[in-house]
């Protein structure tokens, strides 16, 4: 637990503290930080749904938890059948939300530990996976900023950083190590409707670490692009399948193709975790699609007349010929060479 402490960076979405899993209101920042405490599966799960908690890593480490908290449960009602009992729970946990592989990656990872009838081993291996995710992040952080060259602009999208995952962050991860190494002259980051990621909580993260942040409306990213302003777009991913196709927020498609018609690279930072070699292409990833609401209020007022309809696709999948690089923790590869990549 100490070295998580050490390495994480100070901004923690999820941690697991005297016995208890918490977790920072990702829907009331940056204006309010208020840490849920939670003590079942089933409201971990709602937590994951309502986006208390988000982003691929961020979800799936929360799971892991979640599966701890449903082990401590079952065992103190029937210690001889408690792994027969949480799987309801795990079932529930992984129908949380159902883009990001790294959800059903972390439960896949607990499943094996359970046949262990201890609850303590459970804890330490939810311990040990947002660890990993930290020294990924971290590894990632520097494999991406070495790409990246002086004076560099860019411009990211959504939160791929510490709130989205273990600690550090994928896309913000090499954002920040870049920054260290003073190789960044501009930070953008698209406010990202409907949800707001990028004004809400990728410009308060980089602020919380002095990193300077402009912000635009998603459709102003093209004329920045045109007018030059921009060298390297990065963004992480909640599912790459073995075609290296990029499932991510939506608008990641839009800055894609604007990237390639402007001759700006893109970059795709994830964790091997985020990889699902059971896909072969894009076309068969579940994309999310969230409440109407998230389109036609803000803050609870409705910005639309009554009557309007929404769609409101939560990602968009990217194609591979569309992506130039794939950061991960154990090598930055072509898009085109996922599948014969193979996760150690
Ligand atoms: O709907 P969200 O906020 O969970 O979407 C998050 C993203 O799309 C992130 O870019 C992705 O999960 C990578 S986070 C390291």
């Amino acid at each position: 637990m100490k070295k998580l402490m050490k390495k994480c960076s100070k901004l923690r979405a999820v941690y697991w503290e005297l016995d208890q899993l918490h977790l920072l209101d990702q829907r009331l920042l940056p204006n309010k930080h208020h840490t849920l405490i939670l003590k079942t599966a089933t409201e971990v799960a709602q937590a994951i749904k309502d986006m208390v908690v988000r982003g691929a890593p961020a979800i799936g480490i929360t799971a892991a938890y979640g599966v701890v908290l449903a082990a401590k449960a079952a065992y103190k009602n029937d210690p001889n059948n408690w792994q027969t009992i949480i799987q309801t729970d795990i079932e529930t946990l992984a129908k949380a939300r159902p883009t990001a592989v790294n959800l059903v990656w972390a439960l896949q990872r607990m499943q094996t530990k359970i046949t262990n009838n201890s609850v303590a081993i459970l804890l330490e291996e939810a311990q040990a996976i947002q660890q990993e995710d930290i020294d990924a992040n971290h590894r990632m952080g520097e494999l991406g900023a070495a790409l990246l060259p002086e004076n560099c602009r860019v411009l990211t999208h959504c939160n791929a950083g510490a709130l989205a995952t273990g600690g550090y962050g994928t896309a913000l991860g090499v954002i920040r190590s870049a920054y260290a190494a003073g190789k960044i002259s501009e930070v953008y980051a698209d406010e990202t409707r409907p949800w707001l990621q990028g004004t809400r909580l990728t410009a308060w993260e980089l602020l919380q670490d002095n990193i300077p942040v402009t912000l635009l409306a998603d459709s102003a990213a093209a004329n920045l692009m045109k007018q030059q302003r921009i060298d390297w777009i990065i963004v992480g991913a909640d599912r790459i399948t073995a075609n290296g196709d990029v499932a991510n927020k939506i608008g990641t498609y839009s800055l894609a193709v604007l990237a390639r018609q402007h001759n700006i690279k893109f970059m795709v930072v994830a964790p091997t975790s985020t990889i699902d070699m059971n896909l072969s292409s894009g076309d068969q990833i579940t994309i999310e699609q969230r409440p109407s609401e998230e389109i036609l209020t803000i803050n609870n007022l409705a910005i639309a007349p009554k009557g309007a309809k929404a769609w409101n696709p939560s990602f968009d999948v990217t194609p591979a010929a569309l992506v130039d690089v794939i950061v991960t923790e154990q090598a930055v590869i072509e898009p085109n060479a996922i599948s014969s990549f193979r996760k150690n």
